[in-house]
């Protein structure tokens, strides 16, 4: 495997992984990320990099003018952690109890800084600018549109945006055209039925046996009503209700997930999940309530942008640039692509040694393997060579 770090990076290579260990240790919850936006500050601040704090609460963004009237182009690094406590026996271990950056955020700040210190010194030469975009709150609380609501994008032609990826080994980066993460959203669902005695169920509407039925016809919607060749999900992960072995249940909750690649099925989930509500509650007669939370947006990539990054990414990791390890998981940086044209992509960084599903992301022992970190910083740098300076 060939894997051409920038030298430029590889020089700097040692800061760069500071900073990610220095993030690590010091892991903050979403829009709470007040000392990892301070160091990015203090960093971009001794670049000569103007910036602004505050952008989407604890966001920060950084603009480097080039020379030239071209594009301005948006690199994205989320910054926030996990409520999870760290079990992995690491020097750089959080020291923050409870919270873990366990999804890789810490060495997207770390790339997105180290891409940021090599631009600097060769704003001259870019033909047109660039504007990185630290941004709080990924995991679920869509600090996107708080950004957005700031306007993070005014001015912005692409965007890009990156994520470590602990399921393909260092030395490749995965990157296609279209929906690369799914649209990810969430149900409850309250069925309320008429009780009584277990012997003597005349009179009563069991609201177990009505939400066994209605699960079974939920599973109806992926198997019979999206089109086979196109992955969608209806994960019912949740059953609460009864009393007693011999008492017939008046309530029952559930709740559960859906998911879909493209807004056309999950629309198609959500209209079928109220048709089979509809249909369930006539049939048995009961009162069934529905809460649909709409989460992220499918994350789907301009198929230009994804070929730039393929075109820069090719000559950082040759034939390891290619078809992305998907995954059902969602991302925020949907909302950036609903408003601009970019791409998504992810840097393989499975820990040496270890099976890519060995540390999968939000998991208390993740880590990664930090070269994957030098890797993504040379993308980034290639990338914007590739695209402002002219040969
Ligand atoms: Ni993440």
């Amino acid at each position: 495997m060939v894997i051409n770090i920038r030298p430029e990076i590889q020089l700097i290579g040692d800061t760069i992984i500071s900073t990610r260990r220095d993030i690590h240790k010091h892991p903050e919850l979403s829009f709470q990320e007040h000392r990892t936006a301070e160091l990015v500050a203090t960093k971009l601040s001794s670049l000569g990099i103007e910036f602004q704090k505050g952008i989407g609460k604890t966001g920060v963004i950084g603009d480097l003018i080039g020379n030239g009237d071209g594009p301005t182009i948006a690199l994205r690094a989320d910054m926030d952690a996990l409520p999870i406590q760290e079990t992995g026996d690491v020097s750089y271990k959080s020291v923050n109890n409870g919270i873990m950056h366990a999804c890789g955020h810490d060495g997207h700040v770390a790339m997105l800084l180290g891409a940021a210190e090599i631009l600097s010194k060769q704003k001259n030469k870019l033909n047109g600018n660039v504007r990185f975009i630290f941004q709080p709150a990924e995991e679920g609380e869509a600090g996107a549109t708080y950004m957005l609501e700031d306007g993070v994008l005014n001015g912005v032609d692409q965007i890009y945006g990156v994520h470590l990826w602990n399921y393909q080994k260092t030395g490749t980066i995965g990157i296609k055209p279209g929906p690369i993460m799914a649209a990810a959203d969430e149900f409850e669902i309250t069925i309320t039925g008429k009780g009584g005695h277990g012997a003597a169920p005349q009179g009563t509407q069991d609201a177990i046996v009505i939400s066994a039925h209605l699960i079974q016809a939920l599973q109806t919607i992926v198997s019979r009503n999206t089109n086979p060749l196109e992955s969608t999900v209806v994960t019912v992960g949740q059953i609460n209700g009864g009393y007693n072995f011999n008492v017939i249940a008046d309530k029952v909750v559930l709740s559960g997930t859906t998911r879909a690649y493209s807004e056309e099925n999950i629309q198609l989930i959500k209209r079928r999940l109220n048709e089979i509500i509809e249909g369930t509650k006539k049939t048995f007669n009961c009162k069934i309530e529905l809460n649909y939370m709409d989460g992220y947006p499918p994350t789907i990539n301009d198929d230009k942008c994804a070929e730039n990054v393929l075109k820069s990414a090719k000559k950082i990791v040759g034939e390891g640039a290619g078809d992305p390890y998907l995954s059902m998981g969602g991302e925020d940086f949907s909302y950036f692509l609903h408003k601009k044209p970019g791409a998504f992509f992810f840097v393989g960084s499975a820990p040496k040694d270890l099976e890519p599903m060995s540390t999968p992301h939000h998991c208390s022992h993740f880590d990664i393997d930090e070269n994957a970190l030098l890797i993504g910083s040379s993308l980034f740098v290639q990338l914007i060579e590739d695209l402002l300076i002219k040969n």
